[in-house]
This record gives structure tokens, C-alpha cells and sequence, in this order.
């Protein structure tokens, strides 16, 4: 897959351990920034960056990091098309994708440690989306304008 990923300056030692263990995995990563972990930027970009490559088809997955985690899901749940969950260990980062078919992976590195990101991350690459959830999907996706489409399964 190719996976975007971004963070602040808080999230960027993660973000390269991140990026290292994608690559292993055999994923093309996509780095939006950013590019150090001392100059201070500001988390709303970079989830931003990261919505909107998942939202444009130039990314299947993103992963985006800060140092709660909090603060770029945020950002990146205003790009509409988006469903960033900020996940703290395996149950929530499978469940992110079983029940809420997530397309952005949001970690807080100053509250989680790196084993447990990045075993989070695994499980969430390796969980898939349960269609019996695709009805609360589309009324997500009416919410933010990414779909207008009625959906034939409500009735
Ligand atoms: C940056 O100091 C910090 O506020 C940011 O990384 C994040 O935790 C915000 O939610």
C-alpha cells in the first residue's frame, strides 16, 4: 500500500520509526513533514496534508502523529472523506478499522509508547472493515458532505 504519513514536530521521532517499519513491511511511504523534530510547526497542517492525500486517492492509509495524538485526528477529520482515529494500543487500533473502516491512524507519541504504536499499527494494518458497520459509515459521510447519496440499506 502506499500509506501518507505526517506529524509535528513532537510526532516526528515517531513518525520516522514509523516510516522505517512501513518501508520493511514492503509499503511505499509518502513523508509530508515534518522535517525535524526541533523546529516547532503547527499539527493542523500536517493532518491536514495527510487527509487530504488519503481523501485524493494519492494515499490508501494514512498515519498521522502528534504529541497527544489529539490535536492532528482533529485537523484531520475536518478534510472531508476522512475518518481519523487516534488509537492507543491494538483493541482500539483493530477496532478503528473492524467497525469504523478508518483511513488515517492518529498516534500520540508523548503518551504511547513505541512498541505499542507500532504493535497498533500492525493490528490495524492487518484488521479489515466489517461490512454490518457501512450504514453508520454513510451517515458519517452525509455529515461532512463526502457523500449525498441515499443509502439503500436505511430505511
Ligand atoms: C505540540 O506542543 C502539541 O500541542 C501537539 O503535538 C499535540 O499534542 C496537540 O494536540
Amino acid at each position: 500500500m502506499r500509506i501518507a504519513l505526517g506529524s509535528d514536530h513532537a510526532g516526528y521521532d515517531l513518525k520516522a520509526l514509523v516510516a522505517d517499519h512501513l518501508s520493511d513491511l514492503g509499503h511505499d511511504v509518502d513523508d509530508l513533514g515534518a522535517a525535524d523534530a526541533t523546529t516547532s510547526v503547527d499539527y493542523p497542517d500536517f493532518g491536514a496534508a495527510v487527509g487530504r492525500a488519503v481523501v485524493s486517492g494519492s494515499a490508501d492509509l494514512g498515519v498521522a502523529i502528534c504529541g497527544t495524538g489529539i490535536g492532528i485526528s482533529i485537523a484531520a477529520n475536518k478534510v472531508p472523506g476522512v475518518r481519523a482515529a487516534l488509537v492507543h494500543d491494538v483493541t482500539t487500533a483493530t477496532l478503528a478499522k473492524q467497525h469504523n473502516d478508518a483511513n488515517v491512524l492518529c498516534l500520540g507519541a508523548r503518551v504511547t509508547g513505541t512498541v505499542t504504536a507500532l504493535g497498533a499499527l500492525d493490528a490495524f494494518l492487518a484488521a479489515s472493515a466489517e461490512s454490518r458497520h457501512a450504514a453508520r459509515l454513510h451517515k458519517i459521510a452525509v455529515l461532512d458532505g463526502s457523500s449525498t447519496a441515499n443509502n439503500p440499506s436505511e430505511d
